[in-house]
C-alpha cells in the first residue's frame, strides 16, 4: 500500500468482513486493547473526543460511554464502507447518538486549531502514508494539556513472540481472510508490520510533533502497543 487511494479502496472492500476478521486477527482480545487505550486518553464527561480512523466504530462508541450526555466524540474515517458499519452501529447502541461520524482524511482534518479534550486512534497509525503528518494534524487539533493514546499491532522484539505472531498470520488470519475471499487484502498486515515504527521511534515522531510525556507501552507481549502523549 504506497497511497492513500489505495489505502482507501482496500477498507472499503474488506468492510463486510472487517469485523469478523477483527475478532480472528486478535484472538478475540482487540476489545480488551481498545478500552485499554480509551483509559490512556482519559476521555471526561461533557468533552469532545476524537476517535481518528474510526473504522466500524468500536473505540469511538466506546468513548461516547465515557463523555456523557453532554460530550460528543467524532469519529475520522475515509472508508465510505466503514462508516455506514459504524453509523448503522451506532443506531442500535445506547450512546451512539453522541457520536458524529465524518469522512475525512486524517492527515486534513476538518476541525479547528485547540478544539479536542483528548484523542484516540486504533491500528490506524500503520495505514497512514504519512505517520509525522498525521501527528502533526492531531497535535494541532488537540487542546493544550490534552492527552492521545494510539493503539496498533507491533512486531515483538522477542524473537519466539514474533515467530508465533507470523504463526498466526499465516495459519490463522490469511486463512480466514481467504475462506472469505480476501487473501491478498490481508496480506498487507506482515509487510506493515516490518516498516511500522518501533515504539522507541514512534516517542521520537510524537515528540518531533510537539507532544511532551510520550510514552510507548507494550501490551500483548509486544504484538500490541499503546503510544501515550499530551500536548
Ligand atoms: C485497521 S482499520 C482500524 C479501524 C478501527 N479504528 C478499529 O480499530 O477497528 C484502519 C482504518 O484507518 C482508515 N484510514 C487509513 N488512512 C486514513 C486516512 N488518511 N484518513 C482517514 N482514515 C484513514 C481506514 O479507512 C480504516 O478504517
Amino acid at each position: 500500500m504506497t497511497n492513500a487511494t489505495s489505502v482507501q479502496s482496500l477498507f472499503n472492500t474488506i468492510a463486510p468482513v472487517y469485523d469478523r476478521l477483527n475478532q480472528v486477527l486478535s484472538l478475540g482480545q482487540h476489545k480488551i486493547w481498545k478500552q485499554m487505550a480509551v483509559k490512556w486518553a482519559d476521555p471526561k464527561p461533557g468533552s469532545q473526543a476524537l476517535d481518528l480512523c474510526c473504522g466500524s466504530g468500536d473505540v469511538a462508541l466506546m468513548l461516547a460511554d465515557r463523555v456523557g450526555p453532554f460530550g460528543t466524540v467524532y469519529g475520522v474515517d475515509f472508508s465510505f464502507d466503514l462508516l455506514d458499519i459504524a453509523r448503522e452501529r451506532a443506531a442500535k447502541a445506547k450512546n451512539g447518538d453522541r457520536v458524529q461520524w465524518i469522512q475525512a482524511d486524517v492527515l486534513a482534518l476538518p476541525f479547528d486549531d485547540s478544539s479536542m479534550d483528548c484523542a484516540t486512534m486504533s491500528y490506524g497509525l500503520r495505514n497512514v502514508t504519512d505517520i509525522p503528518q498525521s501527528l502533526a494534524e492531531l497535535y494541532r487539533v488537540l487542546k493544550p494539556g490534552s492527552t492521545f493514546a494510539i493503539l496498533d499491532m507491533h512486531r515483538p522484539s522477542n524473537p519466539l513472540v514474533r515467530g508465533f505472531q507470523q504463526w498466526y498470520l499465516d495459519n490463522l488470519v490469511v486463512p480466514a481472510a481467504k475462506q472469505m475471499g480476501f487473501t491478498e487484502e490481508y496480506a498487507y498486515i506482515a509487510p506493515s508490520l516490518d516498516r511500522f515504527p518501533t515504539g522507541k521511534e514512534q516517542v521520537q515522531l510524537a515528540q518531533a510533533a510537539g507532544f511532551s510525556q510520550v510514552v510507548h507501552y507494550p501490551i500483548a507481549e509486544g504484538t500490541m502497543g499503546v503510544l501515550v502523549g499530551t500536548k
